[in-house]
């Protein structure tokens, strides 16, 4: 079993360090190698994704993620952004069905801005397909236009667009999906709108009938919105687009009391995944031991169960991060009155301790 561990920028090295202790105390036979990423990866090479990482990613069999973004790099040429690390990794790898649970575990529910009574239980699955959609498609650019309400004056385009087989896996990841939890589906769209949610729509709802014990129902994405602040327990799997799949999990991040929390995997079609936590780089608290590296230990489970076939060990990890949040141990994100306010290396050695 070979990871390939990319610690990335700001937060990226202390969180990834804590998942990397986790999973050595497991006891299991891994080959770990490291590799620069990101603003990291730039300030060595001149470039955020060398070719040495991309090959160190493309031939393990899972990659443990940090994150990465400084605001240092944001004035950089797009190509050369810490973001394309991350958006290069997805397209060369094909890892076009990302999973971001949204769990309010019973101990934070009264860190979620949301009425505890909301959100207690929450447990919801959102499928964000990752590979295609306006994020990817060509042509994009800038230009003077020819045409639109202002012809000759200096423009900016993207191009949002889906075809039957992008729309046709991503449905079936999700209906599988849903096979193993409460079989409920929603899929999140903007057909009164866009052609090429439409089209998502109707593709969605065709692969659904392959699907009879699974129920399927479609939402608008503005509506989407609404309904996950309004009543988020109506959801279950959610399967959507990337552009709005990247706003609606932000969103569902939230609900849950903190991002801190939150792990993500994001997987090809030959089971290869790249694990990595819901939150960015926060480089206003790097090399401070305040951040929670709890997301990012749980995407070392997610590796193990989706990519590694540990299911066991992903569950002790599961139990270990459960234990801890029993114990009232708490980083600074989601602490409260009551409860032991600890550091990012002081958590993951308690859920090391745990595992044991
Ligand atoms: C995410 C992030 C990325 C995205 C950025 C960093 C490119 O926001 O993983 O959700 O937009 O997909
Ligand atoms: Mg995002």
């Amino acid at each position: 079993m070979k990871i390939a561990v990319l610690p990335g920028d700001g937060i990226g090295p202390e969180i990834v360090a804590e998942a990397v202790k986790v999973l050595n105390a497991l006891d299991l036979d891994f080959e770990m190698e490291s590799a620069p990423v990101g603003g990291a990866a730039y300030a060595l090479t001149g470039h955020p994704l060398p070719e040495a990482t991309l090959k160190l990613a493309m031939e393990a069999d899972a990659v443990l993620f940090g994150a990465v973004g400084d605001w240092k790099y944001d004035t950089l040429d797009r190509p050369l952004r810490p973001e394309q690390a991350i958006l290069g990794l997805r397209k060369h790898m094909g890892l076009f069905a990302n999973f971001r649970p949204a769990i309010c575990y019973k101990e934070l529910t009264h860190a979620s801005s949301l009425k505890p009574e909301l959100v207690a239980g929450l447990d919801i699955l959102i499928i964000r397909e990752l590979t295609g959609d306006i994020y990817f498609g060509q042509p994009r650019g800038r230009r003077i236009a020819t045409d639109g309400h202002f012809p000759g004056a200096e423009e900016a385009f993207d191009t949002m667009r889906y075809s039957r087989p992008e729309i046709e896996r991503i449905a079936h990841v999700a209906f599988q999906a849903a096979q193993k939890r409460s079989k409920r589906v929603t899929s999140v769209d903007k057909a009164n709108v866009l052609e090429t949610f439409q089209f998502w729509k109707d593709v969605v709802t065709e692969v659904g009938k392959e699907y009879p014990d699974v129920q399927l129902d479609h939402m608008y994405v503005d509506n989407a919105a609404m309904q996950l602040v309004k009543e988020p327990k109506r959801f279950d799997v959610v399967v959507t687009g990337n552009m709005f799949g990247d706003i609606l999990s932000d969103e569902a991040s939230m609900l849950t009391g903190s991002i801190g929390m939150l792990p993500s995997a994001s997987l090809n079609s030959k089971g290869q995944g790249l694990y990595e936590p819901s939150h960015g780089s926060a480089p206003d608290i790097a090399g401070k031991n305040v951040a929670n590296p709890l997301a990012t230990i749980l995407s070392a489970a997610m590796m193990l169960r989706f990519s590694l076939n540990q299911e066991a060990a992903a569950q002790r990890i599961e139990d270990a991060v459960q234990a801890v949040l029993a114990q009232g141990l708490r980083t600074p994100d989601i602490w409260s009155e009551g409860t032991t306010r600890v550091g990012t290396a002081e958590m993951g050695d308690a859920v090391v301790a745990a595992l044991r």
